[in-house]
């Protein structure tokens, strides 16, 4: 892929002589080399994919145009010495927030160079908006999970534990052509909900209950990600003002979305809807992230992102209201930024669903 002409002006701007890119998502994104472990160096002069034995087809297959190093005995540090010695690197960029500090040390003891000079988000923000094909693949991800929700409903009976409905979610987007979830999914039941990120246990599902299920997976390398919060049973009045507030809330976020606002004013519509109906306290993440390669990128939907959103942008939208002791309602949506306004990748049913 060409991207590495955008990381060589990058190079230009920090005054770098080379960049050693870590981060897979960005080795991906740069090169299309998918392997788990290595590095990609990038000079005016060169793209490199260096990596070990096991993954040197896969790059030649994946990384085309790159060339393709493989480390030999003396691992990574005595093959970058030779590329830098060859390319005359003197500074040489690595990405600060990816690296491991004793990774760092090692780095600093053994290759020579006269600087290492830390890239904060500079490459990462390359991924910031994305293309049509990037925004397809998400589709297609997301679309999984829409599947996946409809026939997870005919499935949920009161008497099956947390773990048994994850289970079975992951099972089926794999089912659906998923390559993997993209974050286990989240199942939270009863007085689970109330906790944002709750981990599924053996609970069994009861009448009565608030169910949460936050989920998504990986189609083509890009991920999805929506939560549906249902009621097994009768709604109480309780939850019913609870679901509808948090409904309310992200249907004004949605419609608010548009390019050029900063993330924190779209999260701000759903911030007052909740907290003005006296629920402040009870809405203590974000509104929304980035989707792409990695489930949660920037920038997002929340109190403090003063960046700008853009057209291209693919976020989540997921206010919620948790109850400590009671339970909790998550409503999740992913759309893509558009010129005037935004697309909802997510289709399923939001209005309550009393199982
Ligand atoms: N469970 C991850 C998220 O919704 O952000
Ligand atoms: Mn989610
Ligand atoms: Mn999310």
């Amino acid at each position: 892929m060409n991207n590495y002409k955008r990381v060589q002006e990058i190079n230009k701007k920090l005054g770098l002589d080379a960049v050693l890119v870590s981060n897979g998502c960005n080795m991906r994104y740069i090169s299309g080399f998918t392997g788990e472990t290595g590095y990609l160096f990038i000079s005016d002069r060169h793209h490199m994919v260096i990596t070990d034995f096991r993954y040197t087809y896969q790059a030649e297959m994946e990384a085309e145009g790159y060339e393709i190093v493989t480390i030999g005995s003396g691992g990574y540090e005595e093959a970058i010495n030779e590329i830098l010695k060859n390319d005359n690197v003197k500074r040489l960029g690595f990405e600060a927030k990816d690296m491991l500090y004793s990774k760092y040390r090692e780095l600093k003891d053994k290759l020579n160079v006269d600087e290492l000079v830390p890239v904060n988000d500079e490459i990462t923000r390359l991924r910031r908006i994305k293309t049509s094909r990037e925004i397809e693949y998400i589709r297609q991800a997301e679309s999984i999970g829409d599947k996946v929700f409809a026939e997870i409903l005919d499935f949920i009976r009161p008497g099956m534990t947390e773990l048994e409905i994850a289970a079975r979610i992951e099972y089926l987007l794999k089912v659906y052509g998923a390559q993997r979830t993209s974050f286990p999914a989240i199942v939270a039941s009863g007085v689970n909900s109330s906790m944002p990120h709750a981990v599924p246990t053996e609970k069994k599902i009861e009448y009565g209950d608030f169910l949460t299920m936050d989920f998504g997976c990986v189609y083509n390398g890009y991920c999805s990600d929506m939560t549906r919060t249902i009621v097994i049973g009768k709604a109480s009045d309780r939850q019913k003002e609870i679901y509808n507030l948090v409904l309310k809330a992200q249907l004004a976020a949605l419609e608010a979305i548009k390019p050029g606002l900063k993330g924190k004013e779209i999260d701000k519509v759903a911030r007052d809807i909740i907290y003005n109906a006296g629920y402040e306290g009870c809405f203590g993440h974000g509104l929304g992230h980035s989707v792409g390669l990695f489930i949660h990128e920037e920038p997002r939907l929340s109190q403090n992102e003063e960046d700008i959103i853009e057209a291209g942008m693919v976020e989540t939208v997921e206010p919620g209201i948790y109850i400590r002791g009671f339970g909790g309602v998550r409503i999740e949506d992913l759309v893509v930024v558009t010129g005037d306004g935004y697309e909802n990748l997510t289709h399923s049913d939001k209005t309550l669903i009393e199982l």
